[in-house]
């Protein structure tokens, strides 16, 4: 049996003007899988994640979603893929019920009070905080009410730039179980982060760039964590 893989990229490669970002990047997907994108400033993450988002046009190589050409099918970044950035952006005089209720109906798809309720509880929302004024949220529930937006969706993947810096390491793990939850719900979760710690907690894979290229790829369970530690700070100072 093959193994769709939901989101890809094939011999990516991307420039700024003269400056190559990313350089024949192959990276791999499948639904329930949870990649952790890691690199030190300036490998390349944000660039890859807002290549499949659409923002940035290949310069070679492939960006496929769902097996698809991207730039065949450019809407398929709006039917098949939520994104998560570092600061959600939402309506501070806004309820997270209201906020979550209006992106939806945005994006077409209308929710009912409880449904909202609901997506935002499964999103570790407390309840008390439903009705409240996004504007007095900790950034950790403003994450809750993005996640919940993103799962309405039912979108194929999520892609998430450093979700959890700033975050407080329980809010931080808080976050990484409901990003679990929803890849095993069989969502393909690409997320670009430097904390190695959420990293090995979260993710399946592992994948660490420098220079727009992946130097290293592997398993997350088969490494431990001070392993992973070691492993990152060896391509960070050139030894590996
Ligand atoms: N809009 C842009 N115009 C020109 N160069 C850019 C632009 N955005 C990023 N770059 C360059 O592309 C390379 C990759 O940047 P990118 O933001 O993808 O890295 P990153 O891995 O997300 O880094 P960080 O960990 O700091 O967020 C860097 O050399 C960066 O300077
Ligand atoms: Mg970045």
């Amino acid at each position: 049996m093959t193994t769709t893989n939901i989101l890809e990229t094939r011999d990516l490669v991307v420039d700024y003007q003269q400056h190559r970002a990313i350089d024949r990047l192959n990276l791999a997907v499948p639904a329930g899988c949870v990649y952790a994108l890691l690199g030190g400033n300036g490998a390349g993450k944000t660039t890859t994640i807002s290549t499949f988002l659409g923002f940035n046009r290949p310069t070679g190589g492939q960006v496929l979603i769902g097996g698809r050409s991207l730039q065949e099918q450019p809407d398929l970044v709006k039917a098949e893929l939520a994104y998560l950035p570092e600061n959600v952006a939402l309506y501070d005089l806004l309820s997270g019920a209201e906020n979550l209720r209006f992106f939806c109906a945005l994006a077409g798809i209308e929710l009912s009070r409880d449904q909202a309720g609901r997506l935002l509880s499964d999103s570790g929302l407390q309840a008390d905080a439903h009705d409240k004024r996004v504007g007095q949220y900790s950034k950790g529930m403003r994450q809750k009410v993005g996640l919940a937006i993103a799962s309405a969706k039912h979108a194929k993947a999520m892609l998430l730039d450093e979700p959890t810096s700033g975050l407080d390491p329980s809010a931080a793990n808080d976050f990484a179980q409901r990003i679990r939850a929803a890849a095993d719900g069989g969502m393909a979760v690409l997320m670009a982060t430097h904390d190695l710690f959420n990293a090995k907690q979260v993710a399946d894979r592992i994948g660490i760039m420098k220079q727009g290229r992946l130097v290293e790829e592997f398993d997350a369970h088969s490494v431990q964590h001070d392993e992973l530690e070691t492993k990152y700070l060896a391509h960070a100072r050139g030894l590996a």
